[in-house]
């Protein structure tokens, strides 16, 4: 061999362990050791929205650090949207709002640490924050270091006017991580997207939670919703059953922060802390602690719930049964054990019933109340919750500590909801992996009949109502994508509808096809177009009350890219 040819191949094989590293790095999480549980503290948005100032956020402090919650856990306080100033300073650098915070938002750190806490603040990826602050696009390495500069801990990263970038998300988040990581200060990474598939499209490779629902509000109502997100089909093909094959240590599904002590009483209070810890969603606190109660204390520290939620394992629980309202969760537990949630919301009272099998157990097995921290007896085969009324709930753990782990269930295997053959593939018989709005029906119209457009029936396709979103994994593997955009045959109203078809999420808003605003005298739209590369395509609808139809909605994939 020459030594010409001896470097070359020198070169080469250095080039091929550094794509090896690139390519085997992508979708990985981030293994910083951050976040290795759900992360626990309090925000000020549920309490305060952005009337926020210095002597409020040190009261919050104080309250943390001396009521036993900072003990229990909740060690990151983190202010959102409000703090700054309405304008970077001279050099360009992001200032707190010098009449909420005359000390400046370093010295607010300093006095946050001096509590023994976490220092959490709040920016966003768009040229201006949710509530028309300086965003940080553009301003990413700076805004990043100003924070290290200032002691943050934990950045809380909203997607307002996000669209507006003109970045795929996932390079986006990228470029935050990249930043966090050049200013050698070790700080969580909190995206909120309003659930818009980041547990999908591989967020987990930047950030350590993301968001699964729109805001959180007031009501049980509200916590059902988001509850659902992350724990039910409200964003994701029913095939999953909620969210939990996305999370794990270092990266979670957040099903928004806390409304606990905000709700009508204690009983919803607790209902919606057992959903939160069984699901494994970070437990950002969002009452105003000053005038916290003593049972709403009780609440957010009740160390066995807390105890679910922070399980080592990090196995986001996940339903065995829903009945109508009755629901039963099962999370694996570190130690052997499992915790299970019964659940009843419907309207009229109800024994719920778990059978060991449904979680992994058989024989006689210990049980144990996790709310009354009292140990329930020794049960055979089953257990039961008698006459929870509406709202009401157990939270047990069943088992005996140093057992074989129970296991969880099989995760949906990528082949059924990812391109991963060659050939023509119809989408409808694809999971989707995100949806907003409500889901698609495959291969009918939305109220359930024959696809048709302009006259023309079709087999096959998706049938949608209102406005919606869908996310399918095309994971690299397809060429084009080609489908028949219409309003279905049964729409007679006025409105019209808009078909868009983007790379990834929302909020790259990289658009492959846009049919602009269609009536329903309009001919049916021909989509055929080049998806090389593209890993997640999302089709959009926009439209009131209108039946739109993707007909016949397929990707073809060619020999060559097959595995
Ligand atoms: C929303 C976000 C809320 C809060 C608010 C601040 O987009 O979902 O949690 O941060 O912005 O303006």
């Amino acid at each position: 061999m020459t030594k010409a040819n001896g470097k070359i191949i020198q070169w080469v094989a250095i080039g091929s362990l550094i794509l090896l590293f690139v390519f085997s790095s992508r979708g990985l999480a981030k293994d910083d050791g951050l976040a290795k549980t759900p992360p626990m503290g309090w925000n000020s948005w549920n309490a305060f929205k952005a009337d926020i100032d210095e002597s409020k956020i040190k009261a919050i402090a104080d309250v943390l650090a001396g009521s036993g919650m900072r003990e229990a856990g909740y060690v990151y306080l983190v202010l959102d949207d409000g703090w700054m100033a309405k304008e970077r300073d001279g050099n360009g650098n992001l200032i707190g709002d010098p009449v909420k915070f005359p000390g400046g938002m370093k010295a607010l750190g300093d006095y946050i640490h001096g509590k023994g806490l976490k220092y959490g603040i709040y920016e966003c990826r768009g040229y201006l924050t949710c509530q028309k602050l300086p965003g940080s696009f553009g301003h990413e390495a700076r805004d990043m270091t100003t924070f290290a500069s200032w002691g943050v801990d934990y950045i809380k990263l909203d997607s307002c006017f996000a669209e507006r970038n003109g970045r795929l998300s996932s390079v986006e988040l990228a470029i935050y991580k990249n930043a966090i990581e050049q200013t050698g200060r070790p700080m969580v990474l909190s995206l909120s997207d309003f659930g818009n598939g980041s547990w999908a499209w591989g967020a987990k490779a930047s950030v350590h939670l993301w968001r699964t629902s729109y805001d959180i509000s007031r009501s049980i109502g509200s916590v059902y919703a988001c509850a659902e997100t992350s724990g039910g089909d409200g964003m994701i093909h029913p095939a999953f059953n909620g969210l939990w094959q996305f999370a794990g240590p270092g990266y979670w599904n957040d099903a928004d922060m806390l409304q606990v002590g905000n709700l009508r009483d204690p009983k919803e209070d607790k209902v919606h802390f057992s959903l939160w810890s069984i699901l494994a969603s970070p437990l950002m606190a969002g009452n105003d602690l000053r005038s916290m109660s003593e049972s709403v204390r009780t609440i957010l520290t009740a160390p066995e719930v807390i105890a679910v939620n922070q399980d080592p394992r990090g196995f986001q629980g996940y339903k065995v049964s829903k009945n109508g309202g009755r629901e039963i969760y099962n999370k694996p537990l570190a130690d052997g054990t499992t915790a299970v949630l019964l659940l009843n919301k419907s309207e009229t009272p109800a024994d719920l019933t778990v059978t060991w099998e449904q979680i992994g157990l058989a024989g006689a097995q210990k049980v144990r109340d996790l709310w009354a921290r009292k140990d329930l007896g020794e049960f055979k085969g089953s257990f039961t919750a008698a006459n929870l009324a509406r709202h009401e709930h157990l939270l047990i753990k069943v088992g005996t500590p140093g057992g074989k782990p129970v296991p969880g269930p099989a995760p949906v295997p990528l082949e059924k909801y990812s391109v991963t053959r060659s050939g023509a593939m119809y989408l409808g018989d694809l999971y989707y992996v995100m949806k907003q709005g409500e889901a698609p029906r495959t291969d009918t119209n939305s109220a359930g009949e024959a696809l048709s457009i302009k006259g023309v029936k079709y087999p096959k396709g998706l049938g949608c109502r209102n406005g919606s979103r869908i996310m399918y994994k095309l994971g690299g593997k397809a060429d084009r994508f080609q489908a028949v955009a219409g309003l279905d045959d049964s729409y007679t109203g006025p409105e019209t509808v808009r078909f868009r078809v983007l790379n990834e999420d929302f909020f790259g808003n990289q658009v492959l096809f846009d049919s602009g605003k269609l009536t329903r005298d309009q001919a049916a739209v021909k989509i055929d177009i080049d998806v090389k590369g593209v890993e997640y395509l999302l089709l959009m609808i926009d439209g009131k009350g209108v039946a739109g139809d993707w007909a016949d909605a397929k990707v073809i994939a060619d020999g060559r890219q097959a595995p």
